[in-house]
């Protein structure tokens, strides 16, 4: 078993995420002392995993210590008030106290729902965060953003809740099939383009070994990415600035899985996306050529899509726009001034953006 990667978040609620092989058991020690009760939150599908944390944890809670589990269903099913509401009883009938702790035991869906409960229950108990996809050890699960979905829009309920710490043990994406690996490893490759070009080079290097969980490559350019997440959070926990830079490829992406009513995964949408805002930014006179050369032979490399359908131009500006209105602010984009260098465009003509999805369009 290699040696675990301890990766800091300052701030006002400082926390630490740790990376590594087979470090599930290191679990009991990131909960509360004070913890005796503890939820873990988990999809169907890894009951039996659930299942297994349950001797350790309870050895580690001592006396009177009880270990509850919920399962949820996966993806956005789960990401709903009836769904909380069931958490919420279990929590209710063991006399769970503000004490005691809640586990986030699954993809970003599940530890979105799980930071929730956590963040609900009297006020705020604890929350371990234990993603068990690429998706969720880059993205969902750092960072507090937590909540679910109503019918009105996805997100709209939540809270800003740091966990208390998050545990990523590589070993739980052994089982993923490679689309799923490759799909999330996109917001790898975002971190790539807007922070730490490390990972480009990286992937450049041999993409199938950057994608496969038991390579160095693919350790490093997960622990790349986590640490870019970790350094933004830590400076803008709120999202009153820097943290903004994490939409680069989403504005368009997020329209994308819209329209394609959320069945295609999050990163084949983003990766349109940011193919999408690269174009974007070497027409608005930002960026080079080679660099957006350098976006679609990554993204081609790794299998990801990079167009969309011609037609869907009108439908995309119409989910963009209202998405922004309802959020109360102008069209924004994420672009490139250079690679690592994100920058905001703000309101680009509709000529521009246009023209931009002429690129993408295939
Ligand atoms: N996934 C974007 C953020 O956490 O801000």
């Amino acid at each position: 078993m290699s040696a675990t990667t301890t990766i800091s978040v300052t701030g006002t609620a400082p926390y630490e995420i740790l990376v590594g092989r087979g470090i599930l058991s290191e679990l009991a020690q990131l909960l509360p002392e004070s913890a005796r009760k503890v939820l873990v939150v988990h999809p169907p599908t890894l009951r039996e995993r659930a299942e297994q944390l349950r001797p350790t944890l309870l050895d580690a809670l001592g006396e009177g210590a009880d270990v509850l589990l919920a399962e949820v269903p996966d993806a956005e099913a789960g990401k709903r008030v009836e769904v909380a509401a069931f958490c919420w009883q279990i929590m209710g009938q063991a006399d769970f106290t503000r004490t005691d702790a809640v586990v986030g035991f699954g993809g970003g869906a599940v530890t979105d729902l799980a930071g929730f409960v956590a963040a609900t229950w009297l006020r705020g108990v604890a929350v371990v965060q234990v993603p068990t996809t690429v998706l969720g050890m880059v993205d969902a699960a750092v960072g507090g953003k937590t909540g679910i979905n109503t019918a009105e829009g996805k997100n709209l309920v939540g809270a800003f809740w740091a966990p208390r710490a998050v545990l990523c043990d590589l070993e739980l994406l052994d089982t993923l099939s490679r689309n799923e690996r490759v799909a999330g490893y996109a917001e790898v490759v975002k971190a790539g383009f807007i922070w730490a070009p490390e990972i480009l080079d990286l992937i450049e290097a041999d993409a199938d070994e950057a994608v496969d969980p038991h390579s160095a490559a693919f350790r490093r350019t997960v622990e790349l990415a986590i640490d870019m997440k970790a350094r933004v959070v830590s400076e803008d926990f709120r999202e009153a600035g820097l943290r903004e830079i994490l939409n680069y490829g989403h504005t368009l992406g997020h329209a994308i899985e819209h329209a394609e009513r959320y069945q295609w995964r999050h990163g084949a949408a983003i990766s349109i996306g940011m193919m999408y805002a690269a174009e974007l930014s070497r027409l608005a006179g930002r960026l080079s050529d080679d660099a957006v050369r350098r976006h679609r032979d990554i993204l081609t490399s790794l299998g990801l899509p990079l167009t969309y359908r011609p037609g869907a131009w009108s439908q995309l500006l119409a989910t963009m726009q209202r998405d922004k209105k309802s959020r109360g602010g102008m069209l924004r984009f994420i672009v490139l001034d250079e690679i690592a260098r994100p920058t905001v465009l703000q309101a680009p003509d509709e000529s521009l953006m246009f023209a931009a999805y002429q690129e993408v369009a295939g």
